[in-house]
């Protein structure tokens, strides 16, 4: 098995692990000075928003709760589907929390807006969404976010929390994935 930097199925880097720690200090920053006075109930999608989540619960000077959920979305490859299923539901019941959704990247948004009416029917009392990546010019759902990190290119990418087949969800960067299509 090959290592990071001569995997012949890595492109080029789109953000660096030092770029994407910078940006998450800022993220956290700005949903510590909003939630001051209701510290926010985080819930991280399973599995790609682990990494990201960790990373920004700790930029977050604040009391913060942490809830997960896992979604899979029916279809194959690279793509969504847009029928979302929920494969592992919160623990924490939602009625009047402050939540706020940590995603890791919002392509068609059809996962986003799944989520969303899937929440707000729990009847918190507030919901918003920070996304550490939105890939430009594919959104087919309105987005809304309240928080977004990076816009990238429209390009199918890999690290930090985000994998192809499970993999390289450990790689500290965002790099362009260019190997094989992936297995469903
Ligand atoms: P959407 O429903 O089209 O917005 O897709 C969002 C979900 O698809 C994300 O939560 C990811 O799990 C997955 N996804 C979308 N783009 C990528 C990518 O470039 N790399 C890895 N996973 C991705
Ligand atoms: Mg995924």
């Amino acid at each position: 098995m090959s290592s990071w930097p001569d995997d012949p199925d890595l492109g080029p880097v789109v953000l660096t692990g030092a770029q994407i720690a910078a940006r998450v200090a800022e993220l956290g920053a700005e949903v510590a000075g909003d939630y001051a006075d209701h510290p926010p109930l985080l819930v991280g999608v399973l599995k790609g928003a682990f990494v990201f989540m960790s990373d920004l619960a700790r930029n977050i000077p604040l009391p913060v709760e942490i809830d997960v959920m896992a979604v899979a979305s029916y279809g194959a490859g690279t793509t969504t589907s847009g029928v979302v299923r929920i494969v592992k539901d919160l623990d924490t019941d939602l009625t009047g929390r402050h939540v706020l959704v940590v995603e890791d990247i919002v392509d068609s948004g059809l996962t986003l807006s799944y989520l969303r009416r899937n929440l707000r029917a729990r009847q918190p009392e507030s919901l918003e969404v920070c996304a550490l990546l939105v890939r430009e010019g594919r959104q087919r759902a309105p987005l809304d976010l309240r928080y977004t990190g990076f816009h990238i290119p429209p390009e199918f990418v890999v690290g930090y929390g985000l994998d192809v087949n499970q993999r390289y969800r450990n790689l500290p960067d965002v790099r362009v994935y260019c190997g094989p299509a992936p297995v469903e």
